[in-house]
């Protein structure tokens, strides 16, 4: 990202300035994208909460956050400069005034209004800019997933944002597709000859999709138990994933182009529901257990004492998209919290050859697969089957072809959020979910929630440190599949 020129003078908006995405994400992308000099010196950072606190207080938290993250002080100082604070309560009078006014001392900035608040909250955030007129000329707003609990309120938060900003105003930001693995998918699929051929259900057995934490949910429990890990993850990331890797070649990369292909396979997934839910779902819970070498309290304890829940923080799923190219070939989707690993990975896994030619003394023949890891660690592997060396008679060995992101160029790769944040300043929604397509993944989720809501069943129960419930893995092999383990060596 270095060698893109800086943006115009932009005034962003942070709702939601003191909470832990502002701290941990916003703020430290913007402070990365100020040191590659992106920042133009006049732009302007204003975080908004409810909180009463000040410039000088507020600067002084994010310096905190920043130096944790290994920044150079001075350099922090100069782009604090930069960053302001307003405190504000979406739901009452005062303080707009005065809000409106700030932002109105820059008439000819791009203005970027990001929603990192609960989805209760945007309605109002949209009526009250909209009342200040800060939805004319060049103002956009962003919003955090989760865009809305179901289909209804998520129907409900278009209808009302489209009140106040046009479609093309509007971002909803999922921060997956920001990854740079995942537009490397693009350039993979797309930019090579190779693939597209075998990108099919003749030639593909199926294609898995995990991504994994190790966290628990922290902090962030009065949120998390309202969601769960299907909405959480699988309605928004996992599926942008699923997309990426299903999609029909778009014509070009223009946003309308990319968007509609991925509509075409949500609206495709087959429906999962209360007649199969049972057979096509695992949702588990984790229990006290060991992560990272630490013991570690279950999800309960971690809501605090005296709760209940029956939330899932670990979702395991067989997807199927009803369409010609993808007919037959499953998509194991699987993620949760306080998992063994931090991982996130896409393993296409092709059919076997149609017929072996070896005996029985060479080893088995394994599946090709081609591994994506999206991270730690980004790059892509290619299994392949080749001769282990050396004059012992022809024995199979199973191999990656192996590029490491880093050991290849050597740089770190840049947070999501550096890329999406300067998108929305130059207009770019191509990474940005439509309004069409939030809806189409709440449609296929909303079922699959009513399904588990009407079994009255507890989520499993699962070690922390574990790979979730042992049901999870009952869900792949009944299919006669594992999941897959990405050893260096088969
Ligand atoms: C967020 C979820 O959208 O994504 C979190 O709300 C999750 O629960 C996070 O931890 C994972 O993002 P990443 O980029 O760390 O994989």
């Amino acid at each position: 990202m270095t060698a893109s020129p800086p943006v115009d003078s932009f005034d962003l908006v942070i709702f939601g300035g003191t909470g832990d995405l502002a701290l941990r994400k916003l703020i430290p992308a913007m402070y990365h994208r100020f040191l590659d000099g992106q920042i133009p010196s006049d732009s302007r950072i204003l975080g908004v909460a409810r909180e009463a606190t000040d410039d000088a207080a507020y600067r002084d938290t994010l310096k905190k956050a920043l130096l944790e993250g290994g920044g150079n002080k001075q350099q922090i100082d100069t782009f604090l400069k930069q960053v302001h604070y307003r405190p504000l309560d979406a739901r009452k009078d005062e303080g707009w005034n005065e809000f409106a006014q700030f932002i109105g001392e820059q008439p000819e900035h791009i203005r970027v209004f990001y929603l990192s608040t609960s989805p209760e909250l945007f309605t109002h955030i949209c009526n009250r800019l909209g009342a200040h007129g800060l939805n004319k000329g060049k103002s956009r707003v962003v919003l955090e997933k989760p865009i809305g609990h179901d289909l209804a309120s998520a129907n409900e938060i278009n209808k009302d944002v489209a009140r106040v900003f046009d479609e093309s105003q509007t971002f909803r930001i999922d921060h997956y597709l920001g990854k740079e693995t995942v537009q490397n998918l693009l350039a993979l699929r797309f930019g090579n000859a190779l693939f597209e051929p075998l990108w099919n259900a003749e030639h593909i057995d199926h294609v898995q999709i995990t991504v994994s934490e190790t966290l628990g949910v922290g902090r962030r429990g009065s949120y998390y138990d309202h969601s769960g890990a299907l909405r959480d993850m699988v309605q928004n990331h996992m599926l942008q994933l699923l997309c990426m890797v299903a999609m029909e070649p778009p014509a070009s990369l223009a946003p309308n182009a990319m968007r509609d292909e991925k509509l075409k396979v949500l609206n495709a997934l087959k429906r999962i529901d209360s007649t199969n839910a049972a057979q096509l779902t695992v949702r588990g819970q984790y229990r006290a257990g060991a992560s990272e070498g630490k013991s570690v309290p279950g999800y309960i304890e971690e809501l605090g004492e005296g709760k209940k829940s029956n939330t899932e923080t670990f979702v395991a799923l067989k997807a199927e998209i009803a369409n010609w190219r993808w007919a037959g070939v499953p998509f194991y989707l699987r993620t949760g919290k306080r998992l063994p690993s931090r991982l996130s990975e896409i393993v296409v896994a092709f059919k076997h050859v149609p017929h072996s030619i070896f005996d029985a003394s060479a080893g088995t023949l394994a599946q090709n697969r081609l591994v994506l890891r999206l991270q730690p660690d980004e790059g892509v592997k290619l299994w392949l089957t080749i001769k282990h060396p050396g004059p012992g008679g022809l024995r199979l060995r199973h191999v990656p072809l192996d590029m490491s992101f880093a050991e290849a160029f050597g740089v770190s790769q840049p947070d999501a959020y550096e890329r999406l944040l300067l998108d929305v300043v130059r207009g770019n929604p191509t990474l940005f979910m439509r309004s069409d397509e939030v809806v189409a993944a709440w449609r296929w989720a909303d079922p699959i929630l009513a399904a588990w809501a009407a079994s009255g069943e507890a989520p499993r129960p699962y070690q922390a440190g574990t790979w979730g419930p042992s049901a999870a893995v009952a869900l792949i092999e009944r299919d006669g599949r594992t999941w897959s383990e990405d050893s260096d060596d088969e």
